[in-house]
């Protein structure tokens, strides 16, 4: 903890009000904050962070998600491609709540069936989603985002007017480090570049400590270098939380998989392929519904 972060976390307690009014605004916006103290930890001995088994949603009788299954180990980092369209968002929609699938289960470890709960409170338990599209509080500062973004996660048992401990201090010290944008603390959010908002965002969920991380598109509108860090950080989370990353930047996924991890391809609502990723680009259903166009 240094003493400028200190006296930057002093100085933004002084905008409390401000944090208090843009968490009103937020309601709707940001459902993947948890803001219900809730009693499930969930059981990850087997090994496994999430299981979706046989899972069918239906719109207007166009199945967007057809008998889909996938399982996902504790701290793997996976990656999900395929075709637009082919249900990947909609897969996070039955994850986090969005969207109740018709047919299937959706468990997190072997014992939290998340298709019983709400959306803020599978955020709750420990799954954290990011959209394609970053949300932060424009006004704000980047350390406030992060500030705001631990105390919005009831969990911490602190009130947005407590004064935030030498610990959260030193947590959001260490995620500004890991989003790299420790010179930045104090810049106003909106002023930041896209990449760095989408990594500020990333930082947001990181303060509520998810066991699970879920990317909708990450590095979508990024640079190359953005891309290219964004994939470290990716890589420095592996083990300690579980990722699912949704891409269509195989540059981007083959930097991930770094050569030996599975990679799944999803098409018309099912998993068509899973395996390394040199083996899934040249799969030859593959090549032809996604890679070959
Ligand atoms: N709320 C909805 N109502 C009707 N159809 C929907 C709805 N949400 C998704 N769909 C349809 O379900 C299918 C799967 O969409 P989804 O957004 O999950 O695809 P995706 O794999 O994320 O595609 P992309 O790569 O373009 O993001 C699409 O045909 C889409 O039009
Ligand atoms: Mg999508």
């Amino acid at each position: 903890m240094t003493p400028e972060l200190m006296e930057q976390g002093a100085e933004a307690l002084q905008h409390h009000a401000e944090i208090e009014a843009a968490q009103k605004d937020s309601s709707g916006g940001s459902a993947s904050f948890g803001r219900l103290v809730h009693g499930l930890t969930p059981d990850f001995t087997t090994g496994v962070a999430l299981y979706v088994d046989d899972v069918t949603v239906s719109f207007d009788g166009f199945k967007a998600l057809n008998r889909l299954s996938l399982m996902i180990k504790v701290g793997e980092l996976r990656c999900i491609i395929g075709p637009n369209g082919a249900g990947k968002t909609t897969m996070m929609d039955c994850i986090t709540g969005k969207t109740r699938p018709d047919a299937g289960t959706v468990s997190f470890g072997q014992n939290i069936d998340l298709l019983r709960l709400r959306e803020n409170e599978i955020a709750a338990v420990g799954i954290g989603r990011k959209f394609q599209k970053p949300t932060v509080f424009e006004q704000l500062s980047v350390f406030e985002n992060l500030e705001l973004a631990l105390k919005a996660d009831k969990r911490a048992r602190t009130s947005l007017f407590s004064r935030l401990s030498g610990t959260q201090l030193d947590r959001i010290a260490e995620v500004l480090t890991l989003i790299h944008l420790l010179p930045s603390a104090q810049r106003q959010a909106g002023l930041l570049s896209h990449g760095q908002k989408q990594w500020l965002e990333i930082g947001m969920l990181l303060m509520q400590d998810p066991k699970l991380l879920l990317l909708d598109e990450p590095v979508a509108g990024m640079t190359d270098e953005e891309t290219e860090r964004t994939a470290e950080l990716f890589l420095s989370l592996e083990g300690q939380h579980s990722l699912v990353v949704v891409e269509h930047d195989m540059h981007f996924v083959d930097q991930l998989t770094e050569g030996k991890k599975t990679v799944t391809v999803l098409h018309e609502g099912s998993v068509l392929a899973e395996g390394l990723l040199s083996d899934v680009q040249s799969n030859e259903r593959v090549v032809e519904v996604y890679l070959g166009r």
